[in-house]
């Protein structure tokens, strides 16, 4: 029998699958709606994040939460997590064998949630699971089929609050990418379940994904990127 997302985090707050259980405060396995349509894939715990046990708390939080807040969703609404659970030192890049070891908590989050779309927030979670090697400004603003269900790649909220802020024509983009999340949402959920391949319009071929132990309808597989893809635009 398939466990719920609240018992596979309860395992998960006692993992020691990587060397970052050494270093964490706390794993933080996600925060939201385990029934989502919406979810949401960072790249990995920042230090607020780390010490309040739940994703996007801080400035960049704060930003996706007003956006959010700008299509009409609050944060119960959607459910957030991380490429990987628990804070790098320093948040240095994630490295190769850690990615590795947190992917199952990934895949099982996709697959218990099973969101209608998901959304992957900077250049990190976007090619890790688009696996490409494009960078975050050529991949926005398109809707990708992945396996049945949809991805919107956008902005990290950091990288707008690094760079420009409000001002920047990256935030306009972002606040666009949030029009297309809205009314992506509005056509799929109203289908039921997930639509065909074909009914997205992906700006390449979807992605292989081999993978390990994912639910039916869901990518097999997950397989690690490389970790030096953490430029912000
Ligand atoms: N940045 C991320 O990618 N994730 C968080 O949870 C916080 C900041």
């Amino acid at each position: 029998m398939t466990r719920t997302l609240a018992e596979a985090a309860a395992e998960a707050a006692g993992c020691t699958r990587c060397r970052l259980a050494q270093t964490r405060t706390q794993v933080v396995f996600g925060v939201g709606n385990p029934d989502a349509d919406l979810l949401f894939v960072g790249e990995a715990p920042g230090m607020h994040e780390d010490r309040q046990g739940e994703p996007f708390v801080g400035a960049a939080g704060q930003l996706l939460t007003r956006m959010l807040g700008e299509i009409g969703l609050q944060r119960a609404d959607v459910y957030i997590a991380n490429v990987l659970r628990c804070r790098p030192p320093g948040n240095r890049d994630p490295l190769p064998d850690e990615i590795e070891a947190c992917t199952p908590w990934l895949v099982e989050t996709i697959s218990l949630i099973q969101p209608i779309l998901i959304v992957t927030l900077g250049n990190f979670a976007t090619k890790f699971v688009l696996e490409t090697p494009r960078g975050i400004t050529s991949m926005r603003g398109s809707v990708y089929d992945w396996h049945g269900r949809a991805v919107i790649p956008t902005f990290h909220p950091a990288a707008i609050l690094h760079g420009g802020g409000e001002k920047s024509r990256q935030f306009q983009e972002l606040r666009d990418d949030f029009g297309l999340i809205s009314q992506t949402l509005a056509r799929r959920a109203g289908n039921g379940a997930p639509p065909p391949p074909q009914a997205a319009a992906p700006a390449q071929p979807p992605p292989a994904h081999p993978g390990p132990h994912l639910a039916p309808g869901l990518a097999p597989d997950l397989g690690p990127p490389p970790a030096d893809q953490l430029e912000l635009f």
